[in-house]
């Protein structure tokens, strides 16, 4: 069986980032939030303990029994876990008198400890705690300082267990990695096998065991997360799984066609549903952008529902849901309510269906999915894809839809995006898109004075979508691009470029 580590989460808002770097390591690991330890610690070989916003020294804090865990498996305690090793155990936390945000060096590095293999004095390490520990349990050994925190790493003699308060996962950390490589692979023998192609096979297994001979709907975006998760299962399961790709009308230009045909290449067995006038019809009038949400997601699930009943005694609905949309959030007010973020990239599917689900990709991260992709032979250009939101062009023509303004910002649309790949910035920018704006402006062409729509261009780069900045493109980038809109698509007369971060703007207008 494949080695496992846990993280155990105490709301810390780098916990994620502890999981993507022992992924790095190519070591499988899972996050748990503090409250929830129902897990069988013996599954793991070894736990890190992850930061926090609460003080130890608050109420009501995190405080989990780690009888099972302390002495008997490796443990690494990072900032918050390691004051919690400290103050529960007979130590003393309190606050700092100077300041321990950002950078610091390490100094007094301990070179016999094997946490600091290959670390020296000067390492630089990233800080961000209120708090510090000044009194340490007997069996407590420092290993290494800073120039303010003499507590920056210490060691309990006689076990397994380490802790540092400083945040190793940052990249700030220039050798957080080799000192989490050092705690996992030196200290607690954990073998790296977790690679995407070991992944694929797990996976595949996995799935097979799961469903049987059962049939598997999975609704098809043209996105990374549903391609892959579709190539999985068709990997397990071929011909069982039946894969609809929905048109509805709010896709790039030529996308539909496009991508089904791409999917067929793939071998998928795949049903093109063109259902745009269904989705314009209901989108009729509608101006309010959530309305507009509401309306599409609606149209999705009954066109989804029709297909997926004609399919006889189909057992299983399919998701591309991953790691991040899964991953309990602790909160952060430390009561044991942690919130579930749920996410179904098909909306949600009427309770009368009543299918079982598989999420082939549940536990992986972004960055994970695509190198699985790629190691299954999936097209990079595919992979490699700008996201796209579920609703569309929807949210992206201002004001109410029609057929011919879709039509206008497709065209805008494709201009764009081909300009972005044909002068190489495609890969550059997170996401892009135009939106067609609900104003007239006046121009003038030949010698007619026209009133015409206005289109605005964004290009965004990011990591998660969650903050954004526009990218800055270059002029005579955007001038031919403005010049190939207004010459080549009627009804616009007029470009702007949008200059908004996130926040306080968001990436979509509406
Ligand atoms: P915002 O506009 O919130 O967008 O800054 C962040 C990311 O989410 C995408 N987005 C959506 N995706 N359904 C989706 O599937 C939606 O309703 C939706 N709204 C925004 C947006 O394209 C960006 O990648």
């Amino acid at each position: 069986m494949q080695d496992k580590v846990l993280i155990l989460d105490f709301g810390s808002q780098f916990t994620q980032l502890i999981a993507r770097r022992v992924r790095e390591l190519n070591i499988y690991c899972e996050i748990h939030p503090f409250n929830h330890v129902k897990v069988d610690v013996n599954n793991y070989k070894a736990v890190i303990l992850s930061g926090s916003p609460h003080s130890v020294r608050g109420e009501n804090v995190p405080h989990p029994d780690l009888s099972q865990i302390k002495g008997k498996i490796p443990l690494l305690g990072v900032c918050y876990g390691a004051q919690y090793l400290a103050h529960f155990f007979g130590g003393k936390v309190g606050a700092s008198n100077t300041r321990e945000y950002g950078r610091a060096n390490l100094s007094n590095v301990d070179k016999s400890c094997e946490l600091f293999n290959g670390i020296n004095n000067g390492s630089q390490v990233w800080m961000s705690h209120s708090d510090t520990i000044l009194e340490m349990p007997d069996n407590y050994k420092v290993v290494a300082s800073t120039e303010d925190v003499i507590n920056a790493a210490y060691k309990i003699e006689g076990e397994d267990t380490y802790a540092i308060q400083f945040h190793p996962e940052v990249y700030h950390s220039t050798d957080g990695k080799q000192l989490l490589e050092n705690f996992l692979v030196n200290i607690a023998k954990v073998k790296q096998e977790w690679t995407p192609d070991s992944f694929v096979e797990t996976t595949v297994n996995a799935i097979r065991k799961k469903v049987g001979n059962d049939k598997v709907v999975l609704g098809l975006s043209g996105g990374v997360d549903s391609t892959v998760a579709a190539v999985l299962l068709d990997k397990a399961i071929g011909k069982n799984l039946y894969c609809i790709f929905v048109n509805n009308g709010l896709l790039r230009k030529n996308e539909f066609e496009s991508v089904l045909d791409q999917y067929k290449h793939m071998g998928l067995n795949v049903k093109g549903v063109d259902a745009s006038e269904r989705f314009l019809d209901k989108l009729k009038g509608i101006t309010d952008p959530e309305k507009k949400r509401k309306a599409i997601g609606n149209a999705f699930i009954d066109v989804f529902d029709d297909e997926a009943h004609l399919i006889e005694n189909v057992k299983w609905l399919a998701q591309g849901t991953i790691y991040p949309d899964v991953i309990e959030s602790v909160s952060v007010t430390g009561g044991p309510s942690a919130t579930i973020k749920s996410h179904h990239n098909v909306g949600g599917l009427p309770d009368y269906m009543k299918l079982k689900i598989v999420e082939p990709l549940r536990m992986i991260f972004k960055d994970e999915v695509r190198r699985v992709g790629k190691s299954m032979g999936i097209d990079p250009e595919l992979l490699g894809r700008h996201p796209f939101p579920g609703p569309g062009l929807g949210i992206r023509i201002l004001g109410d839809i029609t057929a011919e303004k879709v039509r206008i910002l497709q065209e805008v649309d494709a201009i764009f995006i081909n300009g972005l790949r044909k002068w190489d910035l495609y890969d550059n920018v997170w996401q892009a898109g135009a939106m067609l704006l609900p104003v007239n402006s006046v121009g003038v062409m030949g010698d007619e004075r026209t009133y015409e729509k206005v289109v605005a261009l964004r290009a965004v780069e990011s990591t998660d979508g969650m903050t954004a900045d526009w990218v800055d493109l270059p002029y005579k980038f955007l001038q031919e691009t403005s010049n190939k809109i207004i010459n080549g698509v009627k009804g616009v007369n007029r470009v702007v470029y949008d200059i908004s971060s996130k926040p306080p703007a968001t990436i979509e207008w509406e």
